[in-house]
């Protein structure tokens, strides 16, 4: 008899499903742009967009006829034959990121190890022409990480009780962000890699400052120091730059990126620089769906999308959100603070933020929380002005409702 936790399994006794998420019974049956509706017709406004997905938002006509027609065209091919969608996808994405060379895959997961197994094999590489001074095969990075749950990305994100059940993972040391003396005592130990998130993410939405950025990239640099940037959530241009990097100036060595990149469909991205660009070798790593006919073309929609006016969107409503949620943090006792910045940002709500989400979802708004505390918007790129205002209005009067209520 294999032991469980106590109340470990929320899931309905008759779900075949395993108990790894506690999901709501709404069935949600349509969407268009930010709107979604349930079999009854009860209508949501999205804030969260799948957790940072749907750039595109819902039912984007473009994303529809690019994929329909791909459907009947050709599904999939594998790695074994190229097709132009991906070769013409790995090019727009190494313009956009400046980066050399592309792996595709199908998650932030996948992106990240095979961003780890980069680093290690050069790690191995470098070994064996200069035994003298080793790198190590171990990884740096951040406490209040979060970079995915396979094995690998699991022992990069710090959160024990994500961890502790699945020991032995691989060496990493953990530094707090903002402490570059930290870091650079971190550094001194030849790891493999630092990776880090320039936002975290479900870490709470944390920014680490410019300055922190600039010197995460100098120490790597002096220390010779594989510098993984980690922009899965934050990249594909949520946060005002394709990258959340750029606004600091910084460049990775790696980058990986996921969620928003297909627009819906799985897609992760690994994007090396000049001198990573031979480290992996046929037969090194692979992936039978990575880069297949069907994300590519969704990819390919959302890039030139973003190209051709969806960037100043995403501009005009985060300043729209940054203002709006700023006036809250003003307006409402139980807000501390706004954290994140573009269409990745939240509110700091102590103890509240999960009832907040609750009641947000029964007035009709889809929010996210995250590091227990954070209530996250991560909504779709397309949102217009007035879907704004109406996230805004709804926030407000849900805060002003549980304030009557302490
Ligand atoms: C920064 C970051 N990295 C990696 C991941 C893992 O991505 P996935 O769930 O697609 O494997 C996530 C997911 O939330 C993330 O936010």
């Amino acid at each position: 008899m294999i032991p469980t936790m106590d109340g470990a399994n929320t899931q309905s006794s008759s779900s075949h499903l395993l108990a790894t998420y506690k999901p709501r019974e709404t069935h949600f049956v349509r969407g268009e742009g930010c709107h979604l509706w349930d079999q009854q017709g009860r209508h949501w406004i999205d804030a969260l967009a799948g957790i940072a997905v749907n750039g595109l938002g819902h039912n984007h006509p473009r994303l529809v006829a690019a994929i329909s027609e791909q459907a009947t065209e050709l599904l999939h091919v594998s790695n074994l034959y190229s097709h132009p969608a991906g070769e013409e996808l790995a090019a727009k994405l190494c313009e956009l990121t400046r980066m050399q060379a592309v792996f595709f895959s199908n998650s932030g997961a996948e992106a990240n190890e095979c961003a780890l197994k980069i680093a290690r094999k050069a790690a191995w590489l470098h070994n064996q022409l200069d035994p003298s001074n080793p790198r190590g095969s171990h990884f740096v990075a951040l406490t209040g990480s979060f970079h995915g749950r396979t094995l690998g990305s699991l022992s990069v994100t710090s959160t024990p009780r994500y961890r502790e059940p699945f020991a032995p993972l691989l060496e990493c040391l953990f530094v707090a962000p903002e402490d570059s003396a930290a870091l650079e005592e971190a550094l001194a130990s030849n790891p493999a890699a630092l990776i880090l998130e320039p936002i975290q993410g479900e870490g709470g939405l944390v920014s680490l400052s410019r300055d922190y950025l600039q010197a995460a990239r100098r120490l790597c640099t002096a220390s010779g120091t594989i510098l993984i940037h980690d922009e899965v959530q934050s990249g594909c241009g949520r946060t005002g730059t394709f990258l959340a990097a750029m606004d600091a100036g910084v460049q990775a060595d790696l980058v990986t990126l996921a969620k928003s990149l297909a627009a819906g469909l799985p897609m992760g991205a690994t994007l090396v620089n000049e001198d990573l660009k031979g480290v992996l070798e046929p037969g090194d790593h692979g992936s039978t769906f990575g880069g297949g006919p069907l994300a590519s073309r969704a990819a390919l929609v959302f890039l030139d999308e973003y190209q051709n006016g969806l960037a100043e969107n995403i501009s005009a409503r985060s300043e729209q959100l940054t203002q709006g949620l700023d006036a809250l943090v003003r307006s409402s006792p139980l807000v501390s603070e706004r954290r994140g910045r573009g269409l990745m940002q939240g509110l700091l709500i102590p103890d509240r933020a999960a009832e907040c989400e609750a009641r947000a979802f029964e007035a009709g708004l889809l929010v996210g929380t995250c590091a227990g505390d954070v209530l996250r918007l991560v909504p779709p790129y397309v949102l217009s002005a007035e879907d704004t205002d109406s996230i805004l209005d709804l926030l407000q009067s849900v805060l002003v409702s549980m304030s009557k209520q302490s």
